[in-house]
């Protein structure tokens, strides 16, 4: 049964009774308002180890927007309900001042995969992610800690800044959970307009036609030039960024020799989608 969970100091007891009774632990991060895609990464987690921990915390250090983070949606109850039923052994919701101290005074920052994409128009943004996961990992002590590729590039920032500290614990990226019309899970997808809801599974359908033409060897900035314009035809209001990255190092690539990454963010009025698809190696 869920057990819910509110200081490190009762979270830590109880792994490490897990620990001497010699069952494996994975955690899984989230924000809350969980839907299908936060599920298949609890489901993940399940599959992989013999305990498993769901976090929930609306991380204020990473939220560059003070009315986003007002306006992100709080749904505990719910959230325990479907953890419950899925057979989650732990919700870890910790308040504001359990996960950070009067007087935190400590920043994670990660370079390099954390620069551009929504690093470049998100500031701060990456330090915060990096930060909490930090914490949350060192907390809970999982084996196995599972991130969704919707976020990709928050989960080559989680990567890297656990193979740079030493973090002992293996991260599993998950893929990507669509709605039957292509269009990517987010608790942002709510905030849609029956209209804008009709446009926002052009994103990815545009993505996967564009990752394909990239594989098939066309000109990179030619294809992506195309489908900028293409999201503009489709309805959305402003594309934020579209590129094309390797994998592994979210580094630009203009001929994917290795397997590269196709992301974008785009809006729809005050909504903000991201989304991304992998492109074959030539
Ligand atoms: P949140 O947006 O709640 O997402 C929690 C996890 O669910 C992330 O790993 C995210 O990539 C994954 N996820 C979201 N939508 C998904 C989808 N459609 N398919 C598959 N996985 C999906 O990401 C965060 O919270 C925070 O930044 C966090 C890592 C918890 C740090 O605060």
């Amino acid at each position: 049964s869920l057990t819910v969970v509110r200081t490190v100091h009762e979270l830590r007891e109880r792994v490490g009774a897990w620990r001497r009774a010699g069952a494996t632990v994975a955690v899984v991060p989230t924000m809350g308002a969980l839907h299908d895609g936060h599920l298949s990464l609890v489901r993940t987690a399940l599959a992989r180890a013999d305990r498993v921990i769901v976090t929930l915390f609306v991380n204020p250090k990473q939220f560059n927007n003070a009315a986003d983070l007002a306006a992100y949606p709080r749904t505990e109850k719910d959230d325990a309900a479907k953890l419950a039923l899925l057979g989650a052994d732990i919700l870890f919701a910790p308040d504001g001042d359990e996960m950070y101290a009067p007087g935190f005074s400590t920043t994670v920052s990660v370079s390099n995969v954390s620069e551009g994409l929504c690093g470049g128009h998100r500031p701060g943004h990456f330090d915060g992610v990096a930060t909490v996961v930090t914490k949350l990992l060192l907390q809970s002590g999982a084996d196995f800690a599972c991130f969704g590729e919707k976020d990709f590039q928050q989960l080559q920032v989680v990567r890297r800044l656990v193979r740079d500290l030493d973090i002992p614990v293996e991260i599993v990226g998950c893929p990507t959970v669509r709605e039957a019309d292509g269009l990517a899970l987010s608790s942002r997808n709510v905030r849609l307009c029956e209209e804008q809801r009709k446009i926002a599974p052009g994103l990815a359908a545009i993505l996967f036609e564009t990752a394909e033409r990239l594989a098939e060897g066309a000109d990179a900035d030619a294809a992506l030039a195309a489908s900028r314009l293409a999201l503009t035809e489709a309805g959305f209001d402003m594309v934020e960024y579209l590129e094309l990255r390797d994998e592994a190092t979210l580094m630009p690539v203009v001929r994917p020799a290795k397997p590269a990454r196709l992301l974008a963010a785009v809006w729809l009025g005050d909504v903000r989608l991201i989304d991304n698809v992998g492109v074959a190696a030539l």
